[in-house]
């Protein structure tokens, strides 16, 4: 790869990525990066589906209100508004691009109902919606001559301005692309474009416990901070409440996630004693905003001291079950050995999806001009506090749509133009260190003590704690990083160790509870201090 040059760069193929280089492709040249294989996104495990409100007894107004409810006074209404009232026609666009959903006996989307939704308005394929997505989009971009893409090729750091000669450093402040690693030469090559979208997902492996895959380890979050861009609400991580509980020592990679459409679909949750808690909770019992069910299921395991809760969805019939969730049952049977048609199953929150991240405005452009940001990565202003089920695959195509009319706009209109000479990536002085041994070990002790320390219930000591251990850890890695040639483990490291400072210090900031921020020590919403968005 020597010094290639696109129209327009993406780094990430999940749904954001993919759909957004679909739209731009007819007319640009479109570099897709990505860290793993293609397919290998949050998007594809996506279960429960994507919420749009086009039921015959639903309205882009009742969407609206589900999610302002859900998002604890801060999600932004205009935000809202325009996601719910764009939302049926990216349900169109997505089936046009070969999508096919789950359909009801006459033909109709069949519309699933989960956590916070005061309508049956989840639009799915079963319980696989993620993976039916990808693929489609992933057959359409791949047939596409205008978009190139590249696999296992991770983006290291953006280029902007701070790496320009400074004769030709611009007053702006802009993207030009980025550097990425070649998993070829093992070098780090240069990727210029005009326009870049990042679209890396999320970061729930700064945490031991997640139903992220392995790639959402905060890449795009920690680049954009790097290069100067502004970020908001990391403190509100989401924990989804069930997530199939297996032992310490055998869990995996990724927690195995128990849609919240098993509960939409009548599961209840019991302690050990069989007992169902959440009708005391909320007046939605099992379908109560996901911060309150994650709560209240911790509350179970402090106050019993017990490891999990159970799902029990065994009063519906075993053949329904079979049919709505076909990918749970069977994973549950021949992975773990349960039949959840006969017994519950064991589950506990574990950590899902980052409401924060890079501010972008109504274009999807960040505060770094050209370069734009869509997905999970992006914080639009739709979640607020907390985000309501099915909603993130739905923002993830609303905004990719709108960075794409956005991007081209902003190409047409600087048509001729020429990128500055950008240099190569500067690797002198490092060299091929021996004691990754060394700091090997940090990413592990930053995902126990987030768990420990920066999980469902915060306190201000707890945070302290893990800030003054992570400052430590961060200096550990930094020193290390501009003294040893670039390899993904360590980049991953070195953005892992960094947005988990950035959650620490949001959550620090907050001195109240909302949404998924809990601490014992302000246990109560104060709208006159904290009514608003935590940026740094
Ligand atoms: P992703 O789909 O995660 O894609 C990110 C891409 O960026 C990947 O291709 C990755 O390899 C690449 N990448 C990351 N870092 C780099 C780097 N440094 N360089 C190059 N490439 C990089 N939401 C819903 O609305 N409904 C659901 O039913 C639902 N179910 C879910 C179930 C599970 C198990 C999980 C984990 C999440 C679920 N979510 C759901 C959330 C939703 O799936 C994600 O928020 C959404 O898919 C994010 O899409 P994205 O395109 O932003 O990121
Ligand atoms: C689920 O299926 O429970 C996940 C839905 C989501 O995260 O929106």
């Amino acid at each position: 790869m020597s010094k290639p040059s696109f129209d327009i760069l993406v780094i990430g193929s999940g749904i954001a990525g993919l759909s957004f280089a679909l739209d731009v492709a007819n007319d640009y040249s479109v570099g897709v990066v990505t860290k793993k294989e293609r397919w290998e996104s949050a998007t594809n495990y996506a279960q429960g589906g994507i919420a749009a409100a086009i039921g015959p007894e639903d309205s882009a107004t009742l969407h609206v209100e589900d999610t302002l409810e859900t998002g604890g006074g801060i999600a932004d209404p205009e935000v809202v508004k325009l996601v719910a009232e764009e939302g049926p026609a990216q349900i169109r666009k997505l089936m046009e691009w070969g999508a096919k959903f789950s359909e009801s006996g006459e033909g109709e989307l069949e519309l699933g109902r989960e956590g916070g939704h005061s309508k049956h308005r989840i639009v799915h394929k079963a319980d696989y919606t993620g993976k039916e997505v990808e693929t489609a989009l992933i057959r359409q971009a791949r047939d596409h001559p205008n978009i190139t893409l590249f696999e296992n090729t991770l983006a290291v750091d953006l280029v902007t301005d701070r790496h320009l000669r400074a004769s030709h450093r611009p007053i702006s402040k802009r993207c030009y692309g980025a550097y990425v690693y070649n998993p070829n030469t093992h070098r780090v090559d240069l990727l210029s474009a005009r326009a870049t979208l990042l679209c890396t997902g999320g970061m729930g492996h700064v945490w031991r416990h997640t139903t992220n895959p392995p790639i959402a380890t905060g890449d795009g979050a920690a680049m954009a901070w790097r290069a100067g861009a502004r970020l908001a609400n990391l403190e509100f991580m989401q924990f989804h409440p069930t997530a199939f509980y297996t032992e310490k020592d055998k869990r995996r990679e990724r927690a195995f996630l128990i849609s919240e459409a098993v509960r939409g679909f009548g599961a209840v949750l019991r302690n050990h004693r069989g007992e169902r808690f959440m009708t005391d909770v909320h007046k939605m019992a099992e379908l109560a905003p996901r911060d309150v069910v994650a709560r209240a299921i911790d509350h179970e395991r402090m106050k019993w001291g017990i490891d999990h809760v159970w799902l029990d969805v065994t009063r519906k019939k075993a053949d329904d079950i079979k049919t709505h969730f076909p990918m749970i049952y069977e994973t549950l049977k021949t992975e773990f050995g349960v039949d959840m048609t006969q017994e519950p199953i064991p589950v506990v929150p574990a950590a899902h999806y980052q409401c924060g991240g890079v501010i972008t405005d109504t274009d999807a452009e960040s505060t770094i001009e050209r370069l734009f940001a869509a997905g999970e990565v992006a914080m639009t202003g739709l979640h607020g506090a907390n985000r309501l089920a099915s909603n993130s695959l739905l923002e993830a195509v609303v905004f990719s749509t709108r960075a794409a009319v956005s991007v081209q706009k902003a190409l047409a209109e600087s048509k001729g133009e020429q990128l500055p000479d950008i240099p190569e990536w500067d690797d002198t002085g490092t060299y091929d260190a021996e004691e990754w041994v060394l700091i090997k070990y940090d990413r592990k002790e930053i995902q126990k003590l987030m768990g420990y320390y920066v999980g469902i219930v915060r306190s201000d000591l707890r945070l302290e704690r893990a800030k003054r251990r992570l400052e430590l850890i961060t200096e550990e890695v930094e020193d290390y990083w501009w003294r040893t040639k670039v390899s993904p483990d360590l980049v991953e490291l070195r953005n892992i160790a960094q947005v988990s400072r950035l959650v620490v210090e949001c959550a620090l900031r907050r001195k109240e509870s909302r949404g998924l921020h809990f601490t014992t020590d302000y246990p109560e919403v104060d709208d006159r201090m904290y009514k608003s968005d935590t940026i740094v």
